[in-house]
Order: structure tokens, then C-alpha cells, then sequence
């Protein structure tokens, strides 16, 4: 189009060349009409630019979409005529807020979906009108992430095997302050938001950014949260550990506002343990809590994963308010589907297990939709006979009852458990998986494997074998 206006402007300068006046005149006819085309191909151009985007709006909806949107809008805002108009204008409140949402955001996004919900399940606990911040901290957390990865796997490796919770605590403490701009961002943070601690770190540049986005972009708004999970996962020293855990893990991680806290039977936590979690990344809370020696013991069956299970419930005491608590051990297979059910259970919801004794199935049986008892190769007298794996319970009302807890008593430490939830009326019991005739959970259990033979040390010496033997477990 410019090509043309040119061509016709020489044309007329060029044709007035014998008479002076015709010569005037038809200079400023040209002028004239050069400046109406390009005043008009300037507001067509304008008008365009307006339709372009009006048909791109900002959909209030997912965190994700968003950042594609916000950005194929930043860019095609760069691009514009009236880029200089609009320069001072509402959109440059998004660009000065966060100058690293425009230059990352379309490559960062495909590759870190799962991230962005850790973030924000971050952010959203930690204040609830946080608008367009979160997602714009996605964007950051996503440029950032390899090298915290790398931070934390060195730094966590290194620190040896002296434990305690305090210790790791502090070396995820120092790995935040390494990793400047990832205030928000590490594995953990949802647990420390629950925490005070945290919550102070993730507050102030949500709310700073929140303010710009609100005065400008009213729609601009991250997907309201749905009701916290909390997946309380004992787990123990052996060779199949470590594998258990990043199975689980890797599932958990397909679940938005999830809070994962695994419960380690020792007296010590295990930096490799910790190093696994922080891999995975899904938010979590890494604690011990060791079986009584007196059952440690005994030749008889113990009461596994019991004291674990306890520390869980007394956690969630102190840090939880809503949601529910989910008890997942950490060999078995869950579908993702169950957590996005239980969710929402106001009391105790109950499901079917598979894998579960001689019937194959441990499930409540339902009739005419009431609950009318359950079926399970293993009755054994109980009020409750359920897998661990069977039952999810609301966080507020176990709250409600303060002495509720499990009982060190093997295999009725589901029925214990439930009955101390009383008064709990079958009515109440909420019947998931598809009122009961699906299977999304399964009491898996995994091989046991021999520990790992002792490394040559001599023969292998200065090779990779060194490092990996530290990773494998030894009686
Ligand atoms: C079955 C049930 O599914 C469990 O919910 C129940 O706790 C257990 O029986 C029991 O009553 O003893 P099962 O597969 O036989 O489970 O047990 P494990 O998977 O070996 O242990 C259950 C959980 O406790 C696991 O998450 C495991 O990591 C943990 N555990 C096990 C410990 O923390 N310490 C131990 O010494 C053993
Ligand atoms: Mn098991």
C-alpha cells in the first residue's frame, strides 16, 4: 500500500513541471490528497487493529491459557501503529509489572503445565485475590526452574545423611534464598504457605503485582481453587523406596492444590528421600515419625504406617482448615479421578479397592443408593471393614473431633480410625466412584527386593559406580 502512495505523489509532482501556478495547484492537490490517503489508511489500519483485538479477549478461565493469550497480545500490541498512543496506557501495567512474562511466556508454557500448578497452589494459599499474579509467577518459575533443580539436587546430596526434619528444613531454606526470584516457587512452598513462615515469602509479590493487575484488567483473574487435598503417605527405609515415591509422586503431580505429606517411619529424614520430592515436585511436607520400639519389636504383626499416620492428622490439626485428608500408601495405584471426587466430601466418602484379599475387591456394598454394608475377604468383627486406600475424610470434621486418631492395632487401623470419627452416621458416608461401581484405587504391593551386593570399591574406583552406590540401600 506505502508503494502506491509514493508512485501517486511523484506522479504529481513530476506532471506539473511547465506551468508554475498549474504547477502550485497541482502540488498541493497532491498534498492534499496524499495526506487524505495516508490520515485514511492510517484509521483504516487503526480500525483494523481494534477489531484484531477485540476478537482476542482476556477469557477469564484457566491460569495457562491466559499466559498464551496475554502474550500473543503483548506481541501483537508491539507490532501496532498505535503502540505509542497505548504505550502509557493499560496495557503497560502487565508489561513493567513483569517484563519476564513478555520475553518467556510462549516458550516457557507448553513445557511447564504441571508447574504452574504447583504455583498456583502456592499463591493460592497464601491470599486469595492474587488475579493475574499467578500466572505471571508461572512464567518466572518456569525460566528459572532448571537451575534450582540443579541447586537442589547438589545441595541435598551433599549434605550427607545427618537428618532430622530441622535440617532439611534449613537446606530448603538456603536453596530459597539462593534462587533469588523464585520466591514462590520451590516444591515445598505450599506447605511452608501453611505455615507461617512462608506465607510471608510468598505474600508480598502477589499483592504487588496483583494491584496493577486489578486496577486494569478486571477479568484478568486465575481460576478460583478448588478445595485442598491432603495426601498423608507413610513410608520407609528399603530398596523399593525411592521408587515407590517417584511413582506416587508423578501421579500427585497431575492434581492441582494438593498438599503431599510424607511421613518417613525413622528417627532421621533422608536427604535422598528429600532429594527424590524435590525432583518430582509436587508440594510437599517431608517429616518422620518412628514406630514405637515396642512394636518395632514384636515377632507378631505390626502396626505399620501407624505413627506416620498420627503425625499426618496432628499436622493438619495445626496447618489445615479446609479440604480433605487422604490417606495414600505409597506402594499402592491410584487414578487421578478419586482426588478430584474426594475433593469435595463434607464428612467421609468411602470407594471401592481392588486388590484387596480373596474377593479381589474390598468395597462398600450399595443399595437402592443406601449403603448397606461391605464386602471384603476379611470382615474380621469390624464396624468399618475398608482398605486404607477406601476412604477420604473432610478436614473440618475431623477437626470437629479432637481425639480422633488411629489405633496401633494391626489390621484394624481403618476401623479404628473410622470409629473414632463418631458420631459418624452411615448417611453421612458420601459414595464415590461412581456410587461404588468403579475401581479407581488399587492395594498394590510391590516385589520385595533383596538389598544391593557391596560395591568393589577397589576394582570400581573413580567411576560413576561411586556415586550411584550411595543412592542403594544396604541392611
Ligand atoms: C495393608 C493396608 O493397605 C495398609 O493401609 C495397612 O496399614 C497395612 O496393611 C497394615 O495394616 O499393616 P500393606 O500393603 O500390607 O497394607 O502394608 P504396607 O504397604 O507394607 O505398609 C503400609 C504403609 O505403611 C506403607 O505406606 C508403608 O510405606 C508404611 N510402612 C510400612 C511403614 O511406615 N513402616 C513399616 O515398617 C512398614
Ligand atoms: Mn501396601
Amino acid at each position: 500500500m506505502k508503494v502506491n502512495y509514493i508512485s501517486l505523489g511523484t506522479g504529481g509532482n513530476g506532471s506539473g513541471g511547465s506551468n508554475s501556478i498549474g504547477s502550485k495547484m497541482s502540488l498541493g492537490k497532491s498534498i492534499k490528497m496524499y495526506l487524505t490517503i495516508f490520515i485514511a489508511t492510517t484509521c483504516i489500519y487503526m480500525v483494523l487493529y481494534q477489531y484484531h483485538i477485540s476478537r482476542e479477549p482476556f477469557a477469564a478461565g484457566e491460569v495457562v491459557k491466559h499466559q498464551e493469550k496475554s502474550s500473543s497480545y503483548i506481541a501483537s500490541y508491539l507490532w501496532s501503529p498505535i503502540s505509542l498512543l497505548l504505550a502509557n496506557s493499560s496495557f503497560n501495567n502487565n508489561s513493567n509489572s513483569t517484563p519476564t512474562t513478555t520475553t518467556t511466556s510462549t516458550t516457557a508454557t507448553t513445557t511447564t503445565t504441571t508447574t504452574t500448578r504447583t504455583t498456583s497452589a502456592t499463591v493460592g494459599s497464601a491470599g486469595e485475590k492474587v488475579g493475574s499474579s499467578s500466572s505471571l509467577q508461572t512464567v518466572s518459575l518456569a525460566a528459572a526452574r532448571p537451575t534450582l533443580h540443579t541447586s537442589l539436587g547438589t545441595a541435598q546430596l551433599r549434605s550427607g545423611s545427618v537428618g532430622g526434619h530441622r535440617k532439611t528444613a534449613t537446606t530448603k531454606q538456603s536453596i530459597t534464598r539462593t534462587a533469588t526470584k523464585l520466591t514462590t516457587t520451590k516444591a515445598t512452598t505450599m506447605a511452608k504457605t501453611t505455615a507461617k513462615e512462608s506465607a510471608q515469602t510468598a505474600t508480598p509479590p502477589a499483592t504487588a503485582l496483583s494491584e496493577h493487575a486489578h486496577k486494569t484488567r478486571p477479568t484478568f483473574v486465575a481460576a478460583s481453587k478448588p478445595p485442598p487435598l491432603y495426601i498423608i503417605t507413610p513410608t520407609y527405609r528399603r530398596p523399593e523406596q525411592l521408587a515407590e515415591l517417584t511413582r506416587l509422586g508423578y501421579t500427585l503431580k497431575h492434581v492441582v492444590n494438593l498438599l503431599w505429606l510424607v511421613i518417613e517411619d525413622a528417627n532421621h529424614t533422608n536427604p535422598l528421600v528429600a532429594h527424590t520430592l524435590d525432583r518430582i515436585g509436587v508440594p510437599y511436607e517431608y517429616m518422620v515419625a518412628p514406630m514405637p520400639e515396642k512394636y518395632k519389636q514384636t515377632k507378631r504383626a505390626k502396626p505399620r504406617g501407624v505413627s506416620n499416620r498420627n503425625r499426618g492428622l496432628e499436622y493438619l490439626r495445626h496447618h489445615a482448615n479446609e479440604g480433605v485428608l487422604y490417606f495414600a500408601d505409597d506402594d499402592n495405584t491410584y487414578d487421578i479421578s478419586i482426588f478430584e471426587q474426594m475433593r469435595y466430601i463434607n464428612k467421609v466418602g468411602m470407594w471401592p479397592v481392588g486388590l484387596v484379599t480373596k474377593t479381589g475387591v474390598s468395597s462398600p456394598i450399595i443399595q437402592e443408593g443406601k449403603l448397606v454394608g461391605y464386602y471384603d475377604g476379611w470382615i474380621g468383627g469390624r464396624k468399618y471393614p475398608v482398605d486404607m486406600a477406601g476412604f477420604a475424610v473432610s478436614v473440618k470434621f475431623l477437626k470437629e473431633r479432637p481425639n480422633a486418631q488411629m489405633p496401633f492395632k494391626p489390621g484394624y487401623e481403618e476401623d479404628g480410625f473410622l470409629r473414632s470419627l463418631a458420631p459418624l452416621d452411615n448417611t453421612d458416608i458420601e459414595l464415590l466412584a461412581d456410587e461404588c461401581r468403579d475401581i479407581l484405587t488399587w492395594h498394590t504391593q510391590t516385589k520385595k527386593n533383596a538389598p544391593a551386593q557391596a560395591l568393589n570399591r577397589t576394582r570400581y574406583k573413580n567411576t560413576n559406580l561411586e556415586h550411584i552406590d550411595k543412592l542403594l540401600v544396604r541392611p
